[in-house]
């Protein structure tokens, strides 16, 4: 062979190589941290959006595990998909309340762990095109959110409790049903992998852009299900080749695979610092809900207020991370009272208050909160926000941040606060420098106030 020919032999072997390691690798896998935060920049600056839970278990109206809490057979949950019919579903407000909530995306349980699709799925019929109400209700909320600039995000569920295909596990209504569990078992895990891979393509491909996408959940060992049976790397791959921007949760069961999730997901509750892997710190949305039930649960009263819900935003903020604020809608198709007033009063807050939470952060180490306040700290602009929970007697001081502000004023009504500084002596040799906020007696009319400092 001359010379010429065995070079390009090499170089087609080569080109080869590459080209099998671009498709074998997830995409992700080759993004650097940069090309990581550059993609995901948008969610990191929103900060807040919206979760919705929205299935047949509204009717019920006591949590969406109403059929694996009540150990409920397929026909007994039947009555309900028979029934449904959201007549008063009006998309556009929907996407109108969170817009004015300030939140900037929304993430809706297109199947929930009961199986029922929200949309037109052609792998199955158990959607809502074959209730009562007779239509797709993604597709308008898709279009209602997106014509009001808030970004798309799915949640779909692993779990499926419906599938014929689906093998009963630990998490499962009909557990503890002996025979059914006899009944069922040659279910074939592998068939329903393949169902559930061709409802997320779906997914991901009949709805435009999709922002974020929110799979739920795994739980492997004993009896439980986890990558192997969700077939996970397989669905990894497909979803970054269909939406390579897609910002993507951390249930899949792929924490230690590159590129197997974007961002951790601390449920119901507030992480006591910015969330860690490996030492490291990573992008977290914690998601939380107005009261106890992510689905519309008519009878429970633990409902969060919103003097409440505005200091886990900001609480959430000042630890780098995300808020994802759950709305359960009514069987009806609306948002009931009590999440509609918490929406319009946080957006009070947010309208005036906004610059302390988007594109905001944890405010640099040398900054600590004094008692009573949070701290958040926008690294471009270079502003630093207190957030002040208990509102003090005519001074604020703020030990180490003499010499360091050069404006500050009330973020609500851009009024000068006006400040000293001095070195106060501790005794023992210890001093600090401290700046002192002079503020007004009365507490501005807004339900947590924030002072905006602007650094030298
Ligand atoms: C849990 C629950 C579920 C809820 C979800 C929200 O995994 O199973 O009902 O949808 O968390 O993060």
């Amino acid at each position: 062979m001359n010379s010429k020919c065995t070079r390009y032999i090499k170089s087609l072997a080569v080109a080869s190589l590459l080209l099998s390691l671009f498709i074998v690798l997830p995409i992700q896998a080759q993004e650097t941290e940069q090309q990581r935060e550059a993609r995901m920049k948008w969610w990191t600056e929103a900060r807040f959006g919206m979760f919705i839970h929205w299935g047949l278990y509204a009717m019920p109206a006591r949590h969406e595990w109403v059929k694996n809490r009540e150990r409920m057979t397929d026909e007994d949950y039947q009555k309900y998909f028979e029934l449904f019919n959201p007549d008063l579903y009006n998309p556009e407000e929907w996407a109108r309340d969170a817009k004015n909530a300030g939140m900037k995306y929304f993430v809706v349980t297109t199947k929930h762990h009961e199986g029922f699709c929200l949309w037109d799925s052609k792998y199955t019929d158990y959607k809502s095109t074959n209730t009562p109400y007779g239509k797709d209700l993604i597709k308008p909320m898709v279009n209602a959110f997106r014509n009001e600039g808030i970004r798309v995000g799915f949640y779909y569920s692993l779990i499926d409790w419906h599938h014929p295909e689906y093998p009963v596990d630990s998490r499962h209504p009909m557990r503890d049903n002996k025979e059914f569990r006899e009944k069922t078992k040659d279910r074939d895990v592998r068939k329903y992998a393949e169902y559930l891979y061709n409802q997320v393509r779906e997914l991901l491909t009949e709805f435009g852009q999709i922002d974020c996408l929110f799979l739920d959940f795994s739980f492997p060992g004993k009896d439980g299900k986890g990558r192997d049976d969700w077939q996970s790397e397989k669905l990894l791959k497909m979803i970054r080749q269909i939406q390579p921007n897609v910002v993507l949760n951390d249930r899949l069961d792929l924490l230690d695979v590159p590129g197997g999730w974007d961002f951790r997901t601390p449920e119901q509750y507030m992480p006591r610092e910015w969330v860690t892997v490996n030492g490291k710190k990573v992008p977290w949305e914690t998601c939380q809900t107005f009261s106890g039930s992510w689905g519309y649960y008519r009878d429970e009263t633990t409902w969060k207020s919103t003097r409440q819900l505005i200091v886990l935003l900001t609480e959430t903020v000042s630890k780098g991370g995300n808020l994802l604020l759950n709305v359960g809608p009514t069987a009806r198709g609306t948002f009931d009272n009590r999440a509609k007033d918490r929406l319009n009063e946080i957006g009070e807050w947010m309208k005036l208050h906004g610059r302390s939470i988007y594109g905001c952060t944890q405010a640099p180490e040398e900054f600590i909160a004094p008692e009573d306040c949070i701290l958040t700290y926008n690294p471009e602009t270079r502003r630093l926000y207190v957030h002040v929970l208990d509102w003090p007697m005519g001074r604020l001081h703020l030990d180490g941040f003499a010499g360091r502000v050069k404006y500050a004023q009330l973020l609500n009504d851009a009024s000068e606060v006006r400040f000293s500084q001095r070195r106060l002596r501790l005794g023992a040799g210890i001093s600090r420098e401290t700046l002192t906020l002079q503020l007004p007696v009365t507490k501005p009319g807004v339900a947590v106030p924030v002072i905006e400092l602007f650094l030298q």
